[in-house]
């Protein structure tokens, strides 16, 4: 009765882990900041909601924010787009949908990093594609090389996510740029996921839109504002890869939620000194959890931005021993097959829940 598309799709493997959790449970499984939205983007929807701001709002979204989107993208990414090269999304799941939709026929392949986030194959076979995965090097970095070997005549499309969900991996610059010119050279378009663009600690973003027009450049205010319930992402592009995301978007989903909108707006155009704020403390949690695995011996890449660590604890059963212990992970392999082995810590949570999740670890693993 279902269909092969959908059967082919597993339940998220890090959702399972949820549902098998005690009510006490330390939860370092969220892929979302501890923080709650901050007061001045809150009032940018109390004042929407009393405008009576409730109506649709243009298919691709309200234009001052799409405006505001275009300084966003010339200042902190350095390319330029126009507002009708912005379309407004509900999250960056929406975005990432959408350009799949636009870009995939049958039995197309979609080059993603294995291990990456779990939406990048399930999204590339909802969209009736086939997901590649790339096998990342000792550092977690998806290589140039590697990605080479991987394109075949029916690549269409190569999905960058730095930093990285699940690794906390930040690409290099030159990196970013030989994609941009594989990329260019094979015809083949870079959907660039940037969601966590404002949470590195070491080294710097780029936007692979700065070599190449032939990228999608999706992000959200998600996470970079703690707004993951707000349900507002972006992508930018050349005008033609928006009009075929707009057709699937107008029908699917008719406009992002207006209220959210305005929310995202105050988001931009506001203060920024919350971002700040949210990545200072990551940045000490981190350091605490990269501190407490070391002594405990277990090996991780230094994960240079995003909320997570993915250390190699060599054992496949190592998140069910954890949740029998108390303590939320996701399995490796949820993130793909060369996952396995590795467990995924979500830091975004009080230092005290890192001590004493460190403390159990230190006994099960
Ligand atoms: C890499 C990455 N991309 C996209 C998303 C989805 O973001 P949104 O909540 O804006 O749909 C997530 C959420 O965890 C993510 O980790």
């Amino acid at each position: 009765m279902f269909s092969e598309k959908v059967r082919s799709i597993d339940i998220s493997g890090i959702r399972k882990m949820f549902e098998g959790a005690g009510p006490n449970a330390i939860n370092l499984g969220l892929g979302q900041p501890d923080f709650d939205t901050p007061e001045h983007i809150k009032k940018g929807a109390v004042q929407a909601l009393s405008e009576g701001f409730t109506g649709y709002t243009a298919n691709l979204g309200i234009p001052e924010l799409r405006q505001a989107l275009c300084g966003k993208f010339e200042k902190e990414n350095h390319f330029s787009v126009r507002p009708d090269e912005i379309i407004v999304t509900s999250g960056a799941s929406e975005a990432l949908h959408l350009a799949l939709s636009a870009l995939i026929d049958p039995g197309d392949e979609v080059l993603m990093p294995d291990p990456g986030f779990v939406s990048y194959s399930a999204l590339t076979k909802i969209a009736g594609g086939r997901a590649t995965g790339v096998p990342l090097d000792e550092k977690l970095t998806m290589k140039p090389d590697a990605v080479n070997e991987c394109i075949t005549p029916k690549t269409k499309a190569i999905i960058l996510n730095s930093p990285s969900n699940p690794t906390g991996t930040v690409e290099k610059k030159q990196e970013i740029k030989a994609l941009a010119e594989i990329a260019d050279d094979n015809d083949i378009t870079i959907i660039s996921d940037e969601v966590y663009e404002h949470f590195i600690y070491e080294g710097e973003h780029t936007s692979p839109a700065q070599f190449s027009d032939n990228v999608i450049t999706i992000n959200a205010v998600s996470k970079t504002y703690a707004m993951t319930g707000w349900r507002i992402g972006y992508a930018a592009a050349r005008k033609d890869y928006i009009e075929q995301m707009l057709k699937v978007h107008q029908y699917i989903q008719a406009c992002a939620c207006s209220i959210s909108q305005k929310a995202a707006l105050a988001a931009i155009t506001g203060p920024q000194d919350c971002v700040g704020e949210m990545r200072d403390s990551f940045k000490i949690r981190r350091d605490l959890l990269l501190e407490g695995l070391s002594a405990m011996g277990i090996r991780c890449v230094r994960p240079e931005g995003a909320f997570y660590a993915f250390p190699e604890v060599g054992d496949k059963d190592a998140a069910q021993k954890l949740l029998k212990s108390g303590v939320i992970v996701a399995p490796g392999e949820a993130f793909g097959n060369n996952g396995k082995g590795h467990i995924r810590i979500s830091y975004a949570t009080s230092e005290a829940n890192l001590k004493r999740a460190l403390g159990i670890m230190g006994k099960v693993l």
